[in-house]
């Protein structure tokens, strides 16, 4: 089946084999980005934001504007008539004939989902509340590709708030489908990961997973290590969050019993979690996975957009 006019809300909507598709492509257009710049000319990418965000919003700009369309839409839901009132079927209903793609993100779970519902053109879920974070998702999986060569047969240590990250909800459930892949998760007990997830691991037979609330006792096993925020505004109690926001730092020091081969990854924005004297460490590659997330996004917008991609190297 072909991913043109198709949503993305929850990343397994997607074979693997189309998810590789979207690899496959992200791959070509970071060996030639100048071949792609206007394969989307006169195609128009509606953002509509209801929560802040700085790099879903700016990549998803970025790669529509690097492709040759064009950009409209709110980052703030108050500036628009969300503000009086209006539904979101209607916003999509409308923006459906103002633009040829939107993407959305909402404080509710399942607010992209009923957008597409309603919407005339390809809806991609930007984020929806603790629930999925998709195309962060692509952004994870093409930077685990591109470092470790396959997705297949690698141990992942999630680290810090697997409760109410979205972004580790999403990365699991797609990692759990490939072969031989085995999870760490580790987390104060009150941010474990929700018993639907675990529940679903453990029905998957190929997938095993350990918890823990110590990184450095598995930071020496693993292929890579995901960290995460935690994440305040999901909180409903300010000395909740206040007692664990500090509960994992990772310095050079924790790196020390590492392996060479370890890539450290995490969505970003950090606050605490990571040190700055890690950023130099060569196995430290969330900046380069922030900028992934731009092509990884230019490939889909094409595949969903079904323009031609088969472009002459420039
Ligand atoms: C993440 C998110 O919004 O869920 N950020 C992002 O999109 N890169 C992670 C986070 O906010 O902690």
């Amino acid at each position: 089946m072909s991913l043109k006019g198709r949503h993305l809300i929850d990343p397994n909507d997607f074979s693997l084999e189309e998810l590789d598709e979207i690899y496959d492509l992200a791959d070509r257009v970071i060996e030639n980005k100048d071949a792609f710049s206007d394969i989307c000319k006169g195609k128009i990418l509606g953002t509509l934001f209801y929560e802040p965000s700085t790099r879903t919003r700016l990549s998803f700009e970025s790669a529509m504007l690097r492709l040759g369309g064009t950009v409209l839409g709110f980052s703030d839901a108050n500036t628009s008539s969300v503000a009086k009132g209006e539904s979101i079927a209607d916003t999509i209903r409308v923006l459906s004939t103002y633009a040829d793609i939107a993407v959305m993100r909402h404080p509710k779970e399942g607010a992209p989902r009923l957008a597409a519902e309603y919407s005339l053109i390809p809806v991609i879920n930007g984020g929806d509340g603790g629930h999925q974070h998709p195309t962060q998702t692509l952004t994870d999986l093409l930077t685990i590709r591109r470092y470790k060569g396959t997705l297949e047969n690698h141990t992942i240590a999630f680290c810090g708030d697997l409760m109410f990250g979205r972004t580790v909800h999403s990365l699991i459930s797609v990692m759990a489908r490939y072969k031989g892949s085995c999870f760490e998760l580790i987390s104060p007990s009150e941010l474990r990961l929700p018993e639907h997830l675990r529940f679903s691991l453990t029905e998957k037979h190929d997938v095993c997973f350990h918890e823990t609330e110590n990184l450095e006792e598995v930071i020496g096993r693993v292929d890579v290590l995901y960290m995460t925020r935690i994440q305040k505004e999901r909180f409903f109690n300010e000395a909740d969050y206040m007692r664990l926001k500090d509960s994992y730092i990772l310095d050079r020091n924790k790196l020390k019993n590492a392996r060479e081969d370890l890539i450290v990854m995490h969505p970003l924005p950090r606050v605490n979690e990571i040190g700055y004297d890690v950023d130099d460490d060569e196995r430290a590659v969330y900046f380069r996975q922030a900028e992934y997330g731009i092509y990884v996004r230019m490939a889909l917008i094409a595949l969903l957009l079904g323009v031609n991609a088969n472009v002459e190297s420039k």
